[in-house]
């Protein structure tokens, strides 16, 4: 070993049990407690290079930063693969994978045996959200990869400090297994990206335990961020009263310093990255966007009675395609060092490249496949240069506008929440709910068009309630129930809102310019908060007039923001027998605000 890390850097007695337990069943080649500094994330780095699995990219173009090319069978999250096994079936709910838990164990058990051989099992110790903060969650990751290890160290808090925490012995821990499935017999030879064509990603919902088997990448493997912050702590704070939400956080500051907190939901590759990083357009001076979060937000019922959410993350897992110093500044200026990159295309240079970082493509790339790559190629074969789900991984304290309160143990106040979807028609671009229930109904009927950050087919519009279909660790009927019991524990409830960059004209083109621009919706959403700006009552909300939105810096006019605000009765009917069948699957865990929203919105159309 080139480093060495303290043999057991723990007195928790349970953990050093678990671990040994688990190397007895995985039979690895060495055990490595993971310390969490830089050395050790250097040296572990420096091994991933030497094993073909990272290219340390032109240093002087990209410090700090590395490429890694998956498998290609191995490039986004595997939701036909997903499981909660809770007892019951039914606590599931019929939009989860649910099999037999003691079935399911027996199937790990077998899968698991001796599945570390010939490589280094990693005890890794981590915190979601702020060290110490009461609102925050500690798991140890148990993993093979030394991939997920140094992304781990950017997308949480990890290492000596955790197991200080863990040796208070106040707070539970989750414990999480993985393995990339890919044992090595004496002497053979590892790939670039081992893992397994079985894959299997479990959460046992009761006992708080994640398993994840044959996948190296992103939310299958990464385990802190989908299978901790979302399904198991959906179970968690459906217990204890709160909410864990596939949210970005945001903050939005006044010319006058008044600052407003908005948390959104869009489903993956739905522009919440984009929106939380946004720099405001042309006329409006003196307005900030201030960055929290970019993909989770936990949120509690404050001392104050309002709603306070944390950012569990400590970094960004973004999609690289699209982004640019045009659509995002701030995500190049984030990712521009010490940066992790999978799956886009590389430079002779030894720089990165994906579509849409810049108007023209380089003459030569090597793709993600690690193929040779040229505009001409790529045009004749269709394919692209950087797999539509490449992704960028780096720390969230590098981001440019990360708000001065990011890590604030108690959160910042949440003042309204924003559902949105990808949808090509029927959406106007805002509108607000008319109150709390009927923003759970307008969040829970919510529809978007399926993209490359989940295997399977794209572009197909699905429900996909509070962008959490592939994350709710539980019955999607009871966390409405839950999502609507939370008002009584508030003082005051946010606004709810809903929004859609996506709407397109006959011709296939985008209606609405969107992100930066996004700013214009924002500040019409943060002045309702306020009380500041008149809005139309429609059949299905409050929309804004076209003087109500600041126009300044750009020419839209009345006739194409009509357009875009469009409600059409007739598509709306359509729209809401698409609910329907949601709400048929769901029924017999179903509040009954659900109905009756539906039965109001039905007769207003
Ligand atoms: P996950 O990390 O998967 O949860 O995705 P996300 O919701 O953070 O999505 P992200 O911001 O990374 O955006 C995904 C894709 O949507 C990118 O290709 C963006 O370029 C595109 N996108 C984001 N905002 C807008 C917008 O306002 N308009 C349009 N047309 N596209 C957008
Ligand atoms: C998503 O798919 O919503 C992501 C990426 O944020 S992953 O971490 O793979 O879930
Ligand atoms: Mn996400």
């Amino acid at each position: 070993m080139g480093i060495s890390a303290p043999t057991v850097p723990t007195t928790n007695r349970h953990l050093v049990r678990w671990v040994d337990k688990m190397a007895e069943l995985c039979e690895p080649a060495r055990i490595h407690w993971v310390d969490g500094t830089q050395a050790e994330y250097d040296y572990l780095c420096a091994e991933l290079v030497k094993s073909g699995t990272f290219t340390r990219l032109n240093q002087e173009l990209w410090p700090g930063c590395f490429y890694a090319r998956s498998a290609p069978t191995d490039v986004a999250r595997v939701e036909d693969r997903t499981f909660i096994c809770s007892l019951s079936k039914d606590s599931a709910g019929p939009t989860n994978n649910w099999q037999d838990p003691f079935e399911m164990r027996r199937t790990l058990k077998r899968l698991f045996q001796g599945c570390m051989r010939g490589r280094t099992m990693y005890v890794l110790p981590f915190s979601m959200g702020p060290v110490g903060s009461p609102m925050s969650q500690i798991g140890v990751q148990l993993t093979d990869s030394a991939y997920v290890v140094v992304n781990m160290r950017i997308m949480a808090r990890i290492g000596a400090a955790v197991f200080a925490e863990i040796d208070k012995d106040v707070k539970r821990v989750v414990p999480c297994m993985h393995t990339v499935g890919a044992p090595l017999a004496p002497g053979q030879k590892d790939v670039p990206w081992p893992c397994n064509d079985v894959k299997y990603v479990v959460h046992f919902p009761e006992t708080r335990e994640i398993w994840s088997y044959g996948s190296g990448y992103g939310g299958n493997a990464l385990l802190g961020k989908k299978c901790f912050a979302l399904r198991i702590a959906s179970n968690i704070a459906r217990d204890e009263g709160w909410m864990a939400e596939h949210m970005l956080i945001l903050g939005v500051e006044s010319p006058a310093h008044e600052k407003t907190y908005v948390a959104a939901a869009f489903p993956s590759a739905c522009g919440k990255t984009n929106l939380a990083m946004m720099i405001p357009p042309k006329g409006f001076d003196g307005w900030k966007v201030w960055t929290v979060g970019d993909d989770i937000a936990w949120i509690k019922p404050g001392a104050d009675g309002q709603l306070h959410a944390i950012n569990p993350e400590a970094g960004f897992f973004g999609v690289a395609p699209g982004t640019s110093a045009k659509t995002n500044p701030n995500a190049m200026a984030t990712l521009a060092r010490n940066t992790i990159f999978t799956n886009v295309a590389l430079t002779p240079e030894g720089g990165v490249w994906w579509e849409g970082m810049t108007d023209e493509p380089p003459a030569e790339l090597i793709d993600w496949r690690g193929e040779r790559w040229t505009p001409e190629i790529g045009a004749k074969t269709g394919k692209p240069a950087a797999h539509p789900n490449g992704r960028f991984t780096a720390p969230a304290n590098q981001c440019p506008t990360i708000d001065p309160d990011w890590e604030k143990p108690e959160g910042v106040p949440i003042s309204a929440i924003v559902f949105g979807g990808r949808r090509a028609s029927t959406m106007p671009l805002v509108y607000q709910a008319f109150n709390w229930s009927s923003g759970v109904y307008v969040g829970a009927t919510m529809g978007s068009e399926t993209t490359a950050a989940a295997a399977g087919e794209t572009g197909k519009v699905r429900r996909d309630p509070m962008a959490m279909l592939p994350f709710c660790g539980y019955h999607m009927g009871d966390y409405f129930r839950h999502w609507l019991r939370m008002q009584r524990n508030l003082a005051a409830t946010p606004r709810i809102f809903h929004v859609n960059w996506f709407r397109k004209d006959e011709d296939g083109k985008f209606l609405w310019p969107g992100y930066a621009e996004n700013m214009r919706v924002l500040k019409w959403i943060v002045d309702r908060v306020h009380g500041r700006a008149l809005a139309r009552e429609t059949p299905i909300g409050w929309t804004p007039y076209f003087d109500d939105i600041n126009w300044k810096g750009l020419k839209f006019s009345q006739a194409a923001f009509d357009k875009l605000q469009e409600v059409d009765r007739s598509a709306w009917r359509k729209e809401v027998m698409g609910h329907e069948e949601l709400l048929l699957a769901l029924h017999d865990h179903l509040p009954p605000e659900m109905i009756y929203e539906r039965e109001l919105l039905i007769c207003r159309l």
